[in-house]
């Protein structure tokens, strides 16, 4: 068995001893890269120097970098797919090119990591209309014995940006039999027996804002290999989790649960991920929340409990946890925040609880009906953080009737909606709504409302709006700051409409009649073909994908704790209700 460790002291003493200098790992939290939540690959935090600022420790560089991909969360739960994975990576920044960067990455596989070449395969270029076939890594991979039959050229074989902009080019990639009878003679890249272990970037190009492809200054090499999987296929695994980078995770989870790993691999494996996953991005300085890195680490977390209540375990995420210090020990800054990591599991396990009971409560107030409609599932499932499985195990134990259909009807509804609303980005914590941000979401409609009636201007629109549990923020148009004055007239209208306890009313029309009735739009251009407008009485009218409270008495006191100024002509106010 090679462990973790070994296999990461061979790759990084190899490429030493090629003239390369070590860097540390970066933050998971990309620096200066708005574009992604996460460093996704060890090119990320390098792509200054790829673009060819000189680089403090010369051209040759390489490390072990940490990196998060959210795109697979879904996909977690077979053998391969990770949302924390630990890539290997090697760099020449503008030094040599393709054929030293060949001769590495097959040297250190064949003669370090022993590999043998029957069992060895790879990849190259094989050229689109804009770029031609890449001849020189083809005639490199011949020259150094691998059989023609093994060298399959493809032209998808193309790599990043990692954002949406950035350093790019072909690549060449290499793949490693894992069969259990001998290797076919012909590579078959969509043979899930050859498992990719390696690729090698030749990057010539930086994508433009514009899309346009244009010549890098320097011609760089940007090498990567996953730790996780390369671990599993040298020591002959077909499951990355009995690898030494989650073995211990999987086997506190078997203790807790008092379950075997063999009979539920897919629940364990997700919680082992995620918590995984959750631990590093909260020491890399981020906590649960409702909006961008905070969510994923909510979502990640919440997902772990949920397959750990299905295994019937209460209780169990820092514990659980503590098994990735014991793997992590060579990172810092999981050892130096371990406890305040710990402590901040534990907190979200705790609130989640609490929410999860709430629906619980909420459901047993449907179930008096003896059935469950889809519209009620739907809201214990958005409102409450209710996962669907739970509410068909619930209504399986009480012998109530739930209306499956009519839920995913809403539920598709919903995501439409979602989707226009928050322009193509991930869905801003909708799906995990809790009460208090739907008080705070109607709340804001109230506001836009009053500000426009009290600074008489029917121009003022929503230029932008992010809702905490703790607080809400509507950035709008106005020129100027506004006055105490003011500020408290427009408090004292939005709570005169709460008083009022005022009807919140959603009707769904096309953008178009939506428009006609007088409707506040935001995002004009995005709706779809019907959208919701929600209505208070004569006060406000906004098309909005919700959710919303039934009634504004629901939202509590309303206060205005900030006004002030955002961007050029865009005031911001922060507001909180209690
Ligand atoms: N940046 C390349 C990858 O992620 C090496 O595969």
């Amino acid at each position: 068995m090679i462990s973790r460790k070994e296999l990461i002291g061979k790759y990084i003493d190899f490429f030493k001893s090629k003239g390369h200098k070590e860097i540390p790992s970066a933050s998971l939290i990309p620096e200066n890269d708005p574009t992604v939540l996460f460093t996704t690959a060890g090119m990320h935090p390098l792509v200054p120097y790829l673009l060819g600022q000189k680089h403090p420790l010369g051209k040759r560089i390489c490390n072990v970098q940490k990196c998060i991909r959210t795109g697979d969360i879904d996909e977690v739960g077979d053998e391969v797919h990770h949302t924390f994975f630990e890539m290997m990576g090697n760099w020449s920044l503008g030094d040599y090119f393709k054929k030293e960067a060949i001769e590495y990455t097959f040297e250190f596989h064949k003669k370090i990591l022993k590999i043998p070449i029957e069992n060895y395969a790879v990849t190259v270029f094989a050229g689109n209309k804009n770029i031609k076939k890449d001849e020189e890594s083809l005639k490199v991979w011949e020259k150094l014995g691998i059989p023609k039959e093994r060298i399959a050229l493809l032209d998808d074989n193309f790599w990043g940006p990692a954002g949406k902009t950035g350093p790019c080019g072909p690549d060449t990639e290499m793949f490693y039999w894992t069969g259990k009878e001998k290797a076919p003679k012909k590579f078959n890249s969509k043979d899930k027996n050859w498992v990719e272990i390696g690729n090698d970037v030749l990057m010539e190009f930086n994508k433009t804002g514009e899309g346009k492809f244009v010549p890098l200054i320097q011609k760089n090499i940007d090498f990567g290999g996953g730790v996780e999987r390369n671990l599993a296929v040298l020591n002959g695994l077909d499951d990355n989790y009995l690898t030494d980078c989650f073995l211990p995770i999987i086997e506190s989870v078997e203790e807790i649960s008092e379950k075997k790993y063999n009979r539920n691999k897919k629940a364990m494996r997700i919680i082992a991920d995620h918590l995984k996953a959750a631990v590093f991005i909260i020491a890399d300085g981020i906590v649960p929340s409702n909006t961008e890195q905070g969510y994923i680490v909510r979502r990640l977390i919440r997902r772990a409990i949920k397959y750990g209540n299905e295994l019937r375990m209460k209780n169990f995420v820092a514990e659980v946890a503590k098994a990735v210090f014991e793997i992590y020990d060579d990172y810092a800054e999981l050892k130096e925040n371990k406890r305040a990591i710990l402590e901040e599991l534990d907190k979200e396990e705790k609130k989640f609880q609490i929410t999860l009971e709430k629906g619980i409560s909420q459901f047993n107030k449907f179930a008096s009906n003896k059935k469950i409609s889809g519209k009620e599932a739907f809201l214990l499932y958005q409102s409450f953080g209710f996962p669907l499985e739970l509410i068909e195990e619930e209504c399986k134990k009480s012998k109530i009737k739930f209306d499956k259909k009519e839920f995913e009807i809403e539920l598709t509804k919903h995501q439409e909606l979602s989707r226009t609303a928050t322009q193509g980005k991930f869905k801003s914590g909708l799906s995990d709504q809790s009460e208090k941000t739907t008080r705070l979401h109607t709340a804001t409609h109230l506001l836009l409302s009053a500000l426009r009636i009290v600074l008489d201007d029917e121009n003022i629109m929503q230029k932008g709006s992010n809702i905490t549990s703790e607080r809400l923020r509507l950035d709008f148009n106005f020129p100027r700051k506004l006055t105490a004055e003011e500020i408290k007239k427009v408090e004292d209208l939005v709570n005169a409409q709460i008083q009022k306890s005022c009807e919140v009313r959603r009707e769904e029309m096309s953008p178009a009649e939506a428009k006609k009735k007088g409707a506040i739009g935001v995002f004009e251009k995005k709706y779809g073909e019907k959208v919701s407008v929600y209505t208070v009485e004569d006060f406000s009218k906004e098309i909005c994908a919700g959710p919303h409270v039934k009634n504004t008495c629901e939202i509590g006191h309303f206060n205005i704790t900030k006004e002030e100024g955002s961007s050029a002509g865009v005031r911001r106010i922060k507001a909180v209700i209690d």
